[in-house]
């Protein structure tokens, strides 16, 4: 069943350039986006990985539309009293998390339009809300979410080209291809670099930060090595006193908006002695002359090369997984879907 994978998370993550294909191209309820329309805020409740695809649409939103998003850990939410006017948004894989469940019924309850992105249809959560939004992963086996995640994307990305027309002007074949040849790129000097580490640091600005969280998360929870996602800018407000020879940065560097000061981060880290794995847009020699290592993705859109990211952090992962002889399908401690509270 892992049709000549060593892994189902490997294997996942080569269904990705169809996923996002697949969900990309499904059609968002009209209905759905005049809610969000006239919604005085949007309100995201997630939990892991689905919080930082949520965390990504904050970011995307911000580019391009005016309606002010909220983004809450699903089981801090009780804390929290959703605004009258919100239409509240939980994303969930499963369908089945215990927290994002009682999120959307406490939101239910202030009489807030609910709406959630998920992968099982007829799912729990689906039972809960207005308006279901399907991700088109099929069934994710591995306990780590990598095609869900990338499928969470494309379902923010499509509401985004409804929401805002004109925003985003992404060729789909164009993005198949980009996720393709990230599944290529050469992972495997990182990789070993982060096994022999106890501690890693991922960083990013912009829609890099959340992607940073991500690359963190994917890596802590199947090599167990402690990783951190930060917001570049973040470093000197404190982990910078942590940076020796044995902490590794990841660091996102792609020739966005944002590369010129996260050359200059890249700098301020190596001058700490950190080695630097600085992940870049093919075709940028001055990163070279900074990082330790690099891995390029190949040029494209902004979101394209983001997708592209996206991958090779997951592969960066994997192979660091791999390398550790860690049970990578099923990590210890955790489980696919946490249905108590
Ligand atoms: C990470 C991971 C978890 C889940 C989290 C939420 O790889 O799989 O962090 O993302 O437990 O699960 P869902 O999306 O099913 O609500």
């Amino acid at each position: 069943r892992k049709g000549g994978f060593d892994h189902y998370m490997q294997k996942e993550i080569y269904e990705e350039p169809d996923v996002f294909y697949r969900t990309f191209n499904s059609e968002i309820d009209p209905d759905f986006i005049s809610e969000l329309k006239s919604a005085e805020e949007i309100c995201v409740i997630a939990c892991g990985t689905s919080y930082n695809a949520g965390l990504l649409f904050r970011y995307l939103m911000e580019m391009h539309c005016d309606t002010p998003v909220r983004v809450e850990v699903a089981s801090e939410c009780r804390f929290f009293r959703p605004r009258r006017g919100s239409v509240v948004i939980a994303v969930t894989q499963s369908g089945e998390t215990a927290d994002t469940i009682a999120a959307l019924n406490m939101a239910k309850a202030f009489g807030c339009t609910t709406a959630a992105v998920t992968n099982v249809v007829g799912s729990s959560v689906t039972r809960v809300v207005d308006y279901s939004l399907c991700t088109r992963a099929g069934p994710e086996i591995s306990v780590a979410a990598t095609k869900s995640y990338t499928a969470q994307v494309a379902v923010f990305m499509s509401v985004l080209r409804e929401l805002c027309n004109g925003s985003i002007k992404e060729d789909l074949d164009e993005i198949h291809k980009v996720i393709e040849d990230a599944l290529l790129v050469d992972v495997s000097e990182g990789a070993e670099m982060c096994a022999g580490a106890s501690d890693i640091f991922y960083v990013g600005r912009g829609l890099y930060y959340p992607v940073s969280l991500e690359g963190a998360l994917k890596i802590k929870e199947i090599t167990y090595i402690h990783a951190e996602g930060y917001a570049a800018g973040e470093l000197k407000h404190g982990p910078i006193s942590l940076l020796c020879e044995e902490t590794p940065i990841v660091a996102v560097c792609t020739m966005d908006v944002s590369y010129p000061v996260m050359l200059s981060n890249i700098k301020e880290m190596k001058a700490r002695g950190a080695p630097v794995i600085a992940v870049g847009t093919e075709g940028d020699e001055d990163l070279d002359d900074v990082a330790d290592v690099c891995i390029y993705v190949k040029k494209s859109t902004p979101l394209g090369e983001m997708l592209a990211v996206i991958v090779v952090l997951q592969m960066l992962a994997y192979q660091s997984a791999v390398i550790l002889g860690r049970d990578i399908d099923k990590p210890r401690n955790l489980a696919k879907s946490v249905t108590v509270i």
